[in-house]
């Protein structure tokens, strides 16, 4: 058998920790990790100096949303160059029931629209707004055509998202016969609700009050609550952009319990704090929920080090510089969400490794091992293992750049991270087998991504 490639003498990222290796590539796969010089194939890259790891798992992205009145730059071709562009080749995005519509109605809905464009793999959470007799009869069916988790949230009542306790708890009995993941996006709305009117009926509308009308609190009650049920249903749960380190508290109580659940964080929450509401362009900080001080960003950083978090997202929403900015006269009109899909990698990895906060297992473990394993792939994605996707990413851990709004795919016109000085840029990204991405050009074509049937979860342990 001759192999089609080989990214040789790098220090690979393998499940048993880094070491210097050759992988071997045929077709789609992985078919052989073998020591520094010794892959053959038809194509060598040599890639000494620099790292692979598996190709990023990034769970938690919006592809062509449209939000508070506002439409991402992304859709499903261009935000999946920009994932590829950033070494990360699966996400998860998601598919919306419209209240008083179906399930798999709003399932073939969003397939449409990614299948014919889609740049790289991608799975779907199933958004619940309505549950109802019929919408809890087609959990069965949405498992069998692919969709493993679910998404509620516990707010945006004004965007029709949001589920009221009962029908939350109701869809957790469903959810846990089905064996489905419940994904939550977790804040009170009450304390919410009421805090964002009174901060408006006194005129206090500059971005800083988003995150002082979202206090810590409306976090952990969500949090808290959500295990309970989760706990009274035997419902897997996990906890998306968990920021409020009581939260991380809860969750590590949780799991040492036994409790089936896990959490993520977000890579804007580990690399920025609320200081940056009082920078010139606040607006684009808007996000739920908010950043929180640099006290409980080190709690977050803690939290991934010990393992208790077991994945950082990126939460993408590429809304431009000017939609962001369209609801500057008050906080309550700016459309929610920061771009982060291709910066995930060398803001984690600069943050992380280079700084001393991530061993290079654990930032593996959370760029792509981990939400693999979570959100139903650990059995193909996430690890450089032989039989598994050729899905790999090399970087280069000594080269910086300074972070800035080009360093984006397409024209968001801006950056979160504006000004950083990164390390650990993507330098080649190999999607299924194949050189898509190489010193930041994407060398492939629309429609080459393909939708995964996502099986059950499975929750890493806490050591
Ligand atoms: O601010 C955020 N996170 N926007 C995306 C929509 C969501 O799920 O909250
Ligand atoms: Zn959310």
């Amino acid at each position: 058998m001759t192999a089609d490639l080989v990214i040789a003498n790098a220090t690979a990222v393998l499940p048993e920790g880094p070491a210097r290796a050759d992988i071997v590539v045929k077709g789609e796969q992985i078919v052989d990790v073998v020591g520094p010089g010794n892959g053959r194939g038809t194509e060598i890259i040599d890639a000494a100096g620099k790292i692979v790891l598996p190709g990023g798992v990034d769970p938690h992205v919006h592809m062509l949303i449209s939000f508070m009145g506002q439409r991402s730059v992304y859709d499903f071709e261009s935000g999946g160059i920009a994932a590829l562009c950033g070494g990360t080749t699966m996400v998860v995005d998601f598919a919306l029931q419209r209240r008083g519509r179906g399930l798999i109605e709003g399932l073939r809905h969003r397939r449409k629209q990614a299948d014919p464009v889609v740049t790289l793999d991608y799975g779907l959470h199933q958004i619940v707004t309505d549950v109802n007799e019929s919408s809890l009869g087609e959990l069965r069916q949405l498992r069998e055509e692919g969709v493993s988790t679910l998404k509620v949230y516990t707010v945006y009542e004004s965007e029709q998202l949001k589920l009221e306790d009962g029908a939350f708890y109701a869809l957790m009995q469903g959810a846990a016969k089905e064996e489905l993941l419940i994904c939550l996006h977790a804040e009170n709305a009450g304390i919410i609700e009421r805090a964002r009117a009174e901060a408006v009926r006194a005129g206090h509308t500059e971005p800083k009050y988003h995150a002082l009308t979202r206090p810590p609190i409306t976090e952990v009650e969500a949090v808290s609550r959500a295990l309970l049920f989760a706990e009274d249903t035997g419902c897997p749960l996990h906890i998306l952009h968990l920021v409020a380190q009581k939260g991380v508290d809860l969750i590590e109580r949780a799991r040492r319990a036994g409790q089936r659940v896990t959490a993520e964080t977000c890579t804007h929450y580990l690399a920025l704090t609320d200081e940056a509401y009082e920078r010139e362009n606040a607006q684009y900080y808007v996000m739920s929920p908010p950043l929180r001080s640099a006290e409980n960003q080190a709690a977050l950083w803690d939290g991934l080090k010990r393992g208790v978090l077991s994945a950082v997202t990126s939460d993408e929403v590429s809304y431009s510089a000017a939609a962001k900015s369209l609801g500057i006269a008050s906080f309550a009109d700016i459309a929610n969400g920061c771009p982060g899909i291709q910066a995930r990698l060398p803001v984690l990895y600069t943050l992380g490794v280079a700084e001393g906060r991530l061993s290079l297992e654990r930032f593996t473990q959370v760029f792509s091992t981990w939400p693999a394993r979570i959100f139903g792939v650990g059995d193909r994605k996430g690890q450089i293992r032989k039989g598994y996707d050729a899905d790999l990413v090399v970087i280069d851990p000594e080269g910086e750049r300074v972070m800035d709004a080009s360093c984006h795919y397409g024209d968001i016109g801006y950056t979160p991270y504006e000004g950083m000085k990164l390390c650990g840029w993507p330098v080649l990204t190999v999607y299924r087998g194949r050189v898509v991405v190489r010193d930041g050009r994407f060398l492939g074509e629309a429609g080459q991504g393909r939708f995964l049937h996502r099986g059950a979860t499975d929750m890493p342990e806490l050591e």
